[in-house]
């Protein structure tokens, strides 16, 4: 954390956000980036535990048919039949027969396991295939502040229903050479999607990910991230440390795993930055 002061936008930090008196109606954001391993799950685990612990009410849904977020938060997604998938395909939805509560106060999960890869190709032929998401979250909209969507690493309809359903998007990037490689694709995608199905959707940030302070190569890759995209970039790093993989697989958010560790300061700053730019209640 120590070198974080070479980087004044890094050093700036949030007010606590004030305490909710009601919840909902939930703003939606998605987690995007068709790039693997950039950090988007754990962003959507921690980002919502801590949001979780502000006192706000989250709902997080797993949208990857790997199911990371469902099992990083300790639920055994593979043994369950009723999932996001089985919400997606009825006629009359009601997520709130899938949602399972985690360790973490206040934070809810809607599971994904693998089923929901048959999804991408059953939807295809729907009215409105785009909305479909959309049409299954509106049933719990208003009893959450925040609902957090995990996509899958791809462009295809899954992501664009969940582009469809948000009212943001939080683009992670991993703080490495070939970062930016993809994300004008990605907002190509975004423009499209609030173009011709959702024009509220907003980019609420992107967040560079994995980022090793002691390195000269992050600080470059950071500082042409921040030149391209200003700021739009969250001034909140999320520093490169194991204890995020670890976290994961003690199936624990990094908030109750390494409380103190400055993993968990930095997605509390996060949430505090959301809610400081209006993006979260
Ligand atoms: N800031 C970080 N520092 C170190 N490892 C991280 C960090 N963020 C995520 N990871 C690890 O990198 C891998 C990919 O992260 P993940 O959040 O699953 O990415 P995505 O959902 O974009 O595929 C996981 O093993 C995760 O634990
Ligand atoms: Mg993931």
């Amino acid at each position: 954390m120590s070198t974080d002061d070479e980087d004044p936008d890094v050093a700036r930090d949030f007010p606590e956000p004030p305490p909710l008196s009601s919840h909902g109606p939930a703003r939606i954001i998605a987690m995007c980036n068709q790039k693997g391993g950039v950090g988007k799950t754990t962003t959507t685990i921690n980002l919502g535990a801590a949001l979780a612990q502000y006192g706000r009410k989250v709902l997080l849904v797993d949208f990857d048919p790997q199911g990371a977020a469902s099992a990083g938060l300790g639920v055994n997604a593979h043994e369950l039949d009723a999932t996001i998938y089985t919400e997606l395909m009825r006629a009359r939805p009601d997520i709130r027969e899938i949602i399972v509560e985690t360790a973490v106060p206040g934070l809810d999960l809607a599971p994904a396991n693998i089923d929901l890869s048959a999804a991408e190709v059953q939807l295809v032929n729907e009215v409105a295939r785009e909305q479909v998401l959309a049409r299954v979250l509106r049933t719990v909209a208003d009893d959450y502040d925040v609902i957090l969507i995990d996509c899958q690493p791809s462009l295809g309809l899954l992501t664009v229903n969940a582009l469809t359903a948000a009212h943001g998007v939080i683009i992670p990037l991993e703080t490495e050479f070939f970062a930016l490689r993809g994300v004008a694709l990605l907002i190509e995608t975004i423009d499209k999607v609030r173009d011709r199905l959702n024009p509220r959707l907003q980019t609420d940030g992107i967040l560079a990910t994995m980022y090793d302070s002691r390195t000269l190569h992050s600080r470059e890759v950071l500082a042409r991230v921040r030149e391209a995209f200003g700021a739009t970039v969250f001034s909140t790093v999320i520093g490169r440390t194991v204890k995020f993989p670890d976290a994961s697989v003690a199936t624990e958010s990094i908030l109750t795993y390494a409380p103190n560790h400055a993993g968990a300061y930095a997605y509390k700053k996060l949430a505090r930055e959301l809610v400081a730019r209006g993006a979260a209640a």
